[in-house]
């Protein structure tokens, strides 16, 4: 426990990682220079957009990232520490459960594509551990982009998931 504990620390100081709103600790690594006028995106976008983004993301067992959406797909990458269960509801109300992780030859992913506007969100398998992934996103990462889900409203719209909203939910 002791040398997780140190880990966490030595990754959070040396990857310079803050809090992230939905839970975990983040980076971003990599903003593309060039922009996409808000013209030549789909009318979600309400503005110009970089063309790329890429974060470290650390998340914690004693903590998880609560469901939210955003607009645009994003890609995860498995980096080190314990697998992550990663929870999709499509726009069809599918939930899908998927596992990023480094036992490829179980079924876990190193990477996984979540589409967008699904809403996600996820948790560390292990007890005691972390996991550190990359999160990269197209067009790149805006926060107006970004949607958390509010618990009543997701079940509402998604009645016979409450269980799983309930468990990824804060507010
Ligand atoms: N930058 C800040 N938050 C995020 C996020 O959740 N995903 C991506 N790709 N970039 C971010």
């Amino acid at each position: 426990m002791g040398d997780t504990k140190n880990r966490i620390l030595f990754l959070t100081e040396k990857l310079a990682l803050s809090p992230h709103p939905e839970g975990g600790f983040y980076k971003e690594t990599y903003r593309s220079k060039e922009t996409i006028d808000e013209n030549c995106l789909p009318p979600a976008y309400t503005g110009s957009r970089d063309f790329a983004t890429s974060i470290y993301f650390l998340l914690t067992s004693d903590s998880f990232s609560a469901f939210h959406k955003i607009s645009q797909d994003e890609v995860w990458h498995f980096y080190e520490g314990s697998p992550v269960e990663l929870h999709i509801i499509s726009l069809d109300g599918k939930h899908k459960k998927q596992i990023i992780g480094p036992n490829i030859s179980e079924g876990e992913v190193y990477q996984l594509v979540v589409p967008q506007n699904n809403w996600f969100a996820s948790k560390v398998m292990e007890p005691e551990s972390y996991s550190l992934v990359g999160c990269t996103a197209a067009p790149g990462f805006d926060f107006a982009d970004f949607t958390m889900a509010e618990r009543n409203e997701l079940t509402d719209q998604f009645p016979h998931h409450e269980k799983i909203i309930t468990a990824f939910t804060r507010v």
